[in-house]
């Protein structure tokens, strides 16, 4: 595995770890990160049952984000072996609301690092990164008993609503346009 060189160290509170883009270079540690996710962040996640590893398309897709339409950063263990601690991703939406662009997004963090604002940290990056695409709303589903999800989203300004497809689901909302992101056009 190759490592990219980071981008910034962005997490001051949490020594040892760099943020970074996902790059097709890592699959091996996506693959390795998602297998080492406990069950219930996997469900979480919505990434399937603890025995169904992704397919290797799947895991292709997940490390090449299309430029302009998909974003991806890592939280990576600069100081170990790279490994992926967490990663946040969002994709635009193909049903826009009329001129909006949206996207949907997600998160997830290994287990022994939780509660460690490195969640915090991804999703601040995401945010700032599609401020600074021209992203009007990030959308994101989330598991109605998801207690960190929700508080983590409602954490960073996200309004948490019923959710179409029914009780189970939360549709956790940020609009960007009240943000103070400098804002490049998609
Ligand atoms: C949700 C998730 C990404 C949070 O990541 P994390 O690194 O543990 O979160 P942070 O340490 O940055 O916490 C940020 C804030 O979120 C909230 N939060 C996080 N975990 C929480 C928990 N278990 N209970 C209550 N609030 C929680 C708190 O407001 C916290 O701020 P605080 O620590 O100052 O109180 C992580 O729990 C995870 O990977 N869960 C599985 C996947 C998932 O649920 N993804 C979200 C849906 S896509």
């Amino acid at each position: 595995m190759n490592a990219p060189a980071p981008s910034s160290a962005l997490l001051p509170d949490t020594a040892g770890l760099v943020l970074r883009p996902v790059v097709s270079g890592d699959i091996e540690r996506e693959r390795a990160f998602i297998a080492g996710l406990s069950a219930q962040s996997r469900y979480f996640r919505r990434l399937g049952a603890a025995n169904h590893q992704p397919t290797a398309e799947r895991l292709a897709r997940l490390t090449r984000p299309i430029p302009g339409r998909e974003y991806a950063v890592a939280a990576v263990d600069d100081e170990g072996r790279g490994c992926f601690i967490g990663v946040a991703r969002y994709a635009l939406l193909s049903m826009q609301t009329i001129g909006l662009i949206e996207a949907e997004m997600a998160a997830v963090v290994t287990d022994a690092w939780h509660r460690q604002g490195v969640g915090r940290q991804l999703v601040q990056q995401a945010i700032a990164a599609a401020g600074a695409q021209g992203i009007a709303i990030l959308h994101g589903d989330i598991l109605t008993g998801n207690i960190a999800g929700i508080a983590l989203a409602r954490s960073l300004g996200f309004t948490i609503a019923p959710h179409p497809d029914g009780a189970s689901l939360r549709l956790a909302s940020l609009d960007l346009r009240s943000q103070g992101t400098p804002r490049h056009p998609v």
